[in-house]
C-alpha cells in the first residue's frame, strides 16, 4: 500500500468514504487533496454512521494523521464544526493537519455561488452552493486568501479589504445583492484563526517524510473523475482536479511517490446536479435504484439521478487516472433487479463510439449500446467470500473487469465496514 490514491471513478458518491476507511486500518497518514465541503463521505461502523465533508475518512483510526492538503478549499467554520462533532462522538480530531497554502472559503464565495447559479437559471450546474467554484476562481485569479493569511491580522485585513471591495461591487451592482460587512467577516475569521493555528503546518513536507520514512499514506479524492474540471463533463463539473493527478499537485509530492491508484465505482451509477449522463434511467427501474440504494445526497439531501453501469466511462476513468485496481461498491443493491444492463459503447449522431467522447455535443446525444446480463435475485449482503457469491454476480464482476481492463479487488455488499469482500487474483 505505501502510497495509494483512492478516488471516484464515476460522478461522485461511489463510496470513497467507506473504501478509504477500510484501507485506513493499515494507514499512517490519509490526505484529502482537492475539493472542500461539497463532498459528503459516509462511513458506517457497527451500525453507527459518520458523514464527513472535509476531514479525511481515516480520522476514525487513532494511528492515522488526517491531512487536508494544499489543493483543497477550506471553510474554517465548517472544519471546526466537523471537528467538534467528532469530539462529541469520542473521536479525537487533534491529529488533523491542514496546509497553510490551502485556500479559504469566505462568505462572499458562498454568496457568489448562489447568485451565479440563480443567474444561470435553467442552465445551472446544480452546485452544492458551498462556495467551492468561487473560491477556486479566486485562487486562479490570484485573489484568494490562504490559511496562512489568517494568522497575520494586518495582512489578512489588507487582503480582505481589497477583495471585499471588488466582491461588494459585483454583488451590489451586478447581482442586486446587499454588500457584506468587512468588520463582521474580519472578526469572525480571526476567531477561527485562533482555534485553527495549531493545526496548520507544511503538509507537503509532512507527507513526503511519511512516504520516505516507509509509512503507509492514502490520498482520498473527493467528487469523481467525470466531475473533474479538466477531464469531466465540462461545464457540469466541480472546480478542481479530482483525478489522480490532483493527488500530486494537491498534496505537494511527486508522481513517482504514488504506487497505486484505486478507482471506486458503484455497481451502477448515480449523479447529483445537472449535466450529461448517458445511461440515466427515467423509469421505474431508476426509481427503485434511488429507493433501494438510498440515493439521497449526504451534503444537500438531493435525490441522486440513477442509471446502469457505464463501461465506456469506466474505461475512460481507468485511462485518465492510471487505475491499478477498482473497488466496486453496492453490488448488493443489484440483487433487487431481475436483469441487468451495462453500457459497452454509445451511439451518437449516427456514429458508434467505443471511447468516451470528448465533444460536448456528441456526449449530449449519446444513446448507450447495452449488453444484457442475468441478475442473481438473492440477497448477498451477508456474503463474506468471493467464492460464495452467486455465479451471476461473479459473471457481472468479471465482465466489468474485462470491459474496463482493470481488476476489481474489493467488492462492497453493504454500507458497513465489514460488508466487503476481497477478490484475490485467480
Ligand atoms: P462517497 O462520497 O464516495 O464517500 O459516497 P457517499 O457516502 O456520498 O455515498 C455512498 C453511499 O453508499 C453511502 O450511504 C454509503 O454508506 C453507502 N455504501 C457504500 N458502499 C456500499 C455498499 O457496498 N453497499 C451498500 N448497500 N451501501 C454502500
Ligand atoms: P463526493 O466527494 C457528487 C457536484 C454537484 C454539482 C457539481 C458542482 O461526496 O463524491 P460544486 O459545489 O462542487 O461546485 O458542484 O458537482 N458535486 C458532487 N456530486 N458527490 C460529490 O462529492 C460532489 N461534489 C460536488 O452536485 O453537480
Ligand atoms: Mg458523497
Amino acid at each position: 500500500m505505501p502510497a495509494t490514491v483512492i478516488l471516484g471513478a464515476q460522478w461522485g458518491d461511489e463510496g470513497k468514504g467507506k473504501i478509504t476507511d477500510l484501507y485506513s486500518r493499515d494507514a499512517d497518514v490519509v490526505v484529502r487533496y482537492q475539493g472542500g465541503n461539497n463532498a459528503g463521505h459516509t462511513i458506517v461502523v457497527d451500525g453507527e454512521r459518520f458523514a464527513l465533508s472535509l476531514i479525511p475518512s481515516g480520522v476514525l483510526y487513532p494511528q492515522v494523521t488526517p491531512v487536508i492538503g494544499n489543493g483543497t478549499v477550506v471553510d474554517p467554520g465548517v472544519m471546526l464544526k466537523e471537528m467538534d462533532a467528532l469530539s462529541e462522538r469520542g473521536i479525537d480530531p487533534s491529529r488533523v493537519r491542514v496546509s497553510g497554502n490551502a485556500h479559504v472559503i469566505m462568505p462572499y464565495h458562498r454568496k457568489m455561488d448562489a447568485v451565479l447559479e440563480r443567474y444561470l437559471g435553467k442552465e445551472q450546474i446544480g452546485t452544492t452552493k458551498r462556495g467551492i467554484g468561487p473560491a477556486y476562481m479566486d485562487k486562479y485569479s490570484r485573489f484568494g486568501i490562504r490559511m496562512q493569511d489568517l494568522f497575520d491580522p494586518k495582512i489578512f485585513r489588507q487582503k480582505l479589504e481589497i477583495v471585499l471591495k471588488d466582491k461588494n461591487r459585483q454583488l451590489t451592482k451586478v447581482y442586486n445583492q446587499l454588500p457584506l460587512d468587512l468588520d463582521e467577516i474580519y472578526e469572525e475569521y480571526l476567531v477561527y484563526a485562533d482555534r485553527l493555528q495549531d493545526y496548520v503546518t507544511d503538509t507537503s513536507l509532512l507527507v513526503w517524510k511519511a512516504i520516505h520514512g516507509g509509512k503507509n499514506v492514502l490520498f482520498e479524492g473527493a467528487q469523481g473523475t467525470l466531475l473533474d474540471i479538466d477531464h469531466g463533463t465540462y461545464p457540469f463539473v466541480t472546480s478542481s482536479n479530482s483525478t489522480a493527478g490532483g493527488a500530486v499537485t494537491g498534496s505537494g509530492i511527486g508522481p513517482r511517490d504514488i504506487d497505486s491508484v484505486i478507482g471506486v465505482a458503484k455497481a451502477y451509477i448515480t449523479r447529483v446536479g445537472t449535466g450529461p449522463f448517458p445511461t440515466e434511467l427515467h423509469d421505474e427501474t431508476g426509481e427503485r435504484m434511488i429507493e433501494i440504494g438510498g440515493e439521497y445526497g449526504v451534503v444537500t439531501g438531493r435525490r441522486r439521478r440513477t442509471g446502469w453501469l457505464d463501461a465506456v466511462a469506466l474505461r475512460y476513468s481507468a485511462r485518465v487516472n492510471g487505475l491499478t485496481e477498482i473497488a466496486m461498491t453496492k453490488l448488493d443493491i443489484l440483487s433487487n433487479f431481475g436483469s441487468l444492463k451495462i453500457a459497452v459503447a454509445y451511439d451518437s449522431l449516427g456514429e458508434r463510439y467505443d471511447e468516451f467522447p470528448r465533444q460536448q455535443r456528441v456526449l449530449y446525444n449519446c444513446h448507450p449500446v447495452y449488453e444484457n446480463l442475468e441478475g442473481w435475485g438473492v440477497d448477498i449482503s451477508g456474503v463474506e467470500s468471493y467464492d460464495d457469491l452467486p455465479d451471476a454476480a461473479k459473471r457481472y464482476v468479471e465482465r466489468v473487469e474485462e470491459l474496463s481492463g482493470v481488476r476489481i479487488t474489493t467488492i462492497g455488499v453493504g454500507p458497513g465496514r465489514e460488508a466487503t469482500i476481497a477478490h484475490p487474483a485467480p
